[in-house]
């Protein structure tokens, strides 16, 4: 059976102290109101990593994610963080080409495909994204899109490698603007995907494979989100900086 998943993504906001606080608010309230097997991962800064795994010591059911790492092993990349780094800190997850990611800073799938090597090396599993804008779904692109972004990113891996990956399904114009994918549209893309992986990887891998949805999913939408046969949770922007919220969505299953 596939694991169910809620991942918060606090991209750049939050102080530390309100982050770690708010970390501290979803613990209580995930050990006092989440009975299910569902994990719950919180994707923070790169400098809160070290603090918030201190604070899951104990709570296997919360796991704490970076959002990005760079692609060489080691070296002369100042300014830049590694995926042993972020290991060596005690986070088991790392978002990796985020819609930000390959927007802002260019980030295409042969250099993701990278990240993903070192990310997989390093003992850490890669959430990671794809999603296609307005402009190719209006184009009816977006097929052939999700299977290049899959194909080039990440179907170089071995099947044990893949068996370690979750995939996170966010369409760019569902991102950060209030307009989720209906779940009829979202279903119809995660069904893809899973097709997809089984014919590269067999139907048993394709069936074990979490698939999250991510764009402007709340504690209104969540419920109905989730219960599609392909959604197996959910990646959370905006929802995830409020824990009441956050929990709400975990307990949305
Ligand atoms: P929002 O939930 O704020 O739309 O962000 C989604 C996202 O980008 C998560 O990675």
């Amino acid at each position: 059976m596939r694991q169910k998943i809620v991942a918060g993504n606090w991209k750049m906001n939050l102080g530390y102290n309100e982050g770690l606080s708010i970390f501290s608010e979803v613990i209580n309230m995930v050990n006092d109101e989440v009975t299910g097997a569902q994990t719950a991962i919180v994707c923070c800064p790169y400098t809160y990593l070290h603090s918030l795994a201190q604070l899951v010591k104990g709570h296997s059911q919360i796991s704490v994610g970076a959002q990005n790492c760079h692609q060489e092993e080691a070296g002369a990349f100042t300014g830049e963080i590694s995926a042993k780094m972020i290991r060596s800190v005690g986070a088991q997850y790392v978002i990796l080409g985020h819609s930000e990611r390959r927007q802002y800073f260019g980030e295409k799938n042969e250099l993701l495909a990278k990240k993903t090597d070192v990310v997989l090396g390093n003992s850490l599993k890669p959430i990671f994204c794809i999603g296609e804008t307005m402009e190719e779904r209006e184009n009816d692109r977006f097929f052939e899109l999700i299977k290049t972004q899959l194909s080039e990113g990440l179907f170089h891996l071995t099947d044990t490698q893949f068996a370690q990956v979750v995939v996170a399904y966010e369409p760019v114009w569902a991102i950060g603007t209030g307009k989720t994918a209906s779940a009829a549209q979202a279903q119809e893309i995660h069904a893809f995907i899973r097709q997809e992986i089984a014919a590269k990887y067999g139907q048993e891998t394709a069936d074990d494979t979490t698939i999250l949805y991510g764009g402007s999913c709340n504690t209104k939408n969540a419920k109905e989100l989730f219960s599609q046969a392909d959604i197996d949770g959910g990646l959370i922007g905006g929802a995830s900086l409020k824990s009441r919220d956050f929990v709400d969505i975990i307990k949305a299953f």
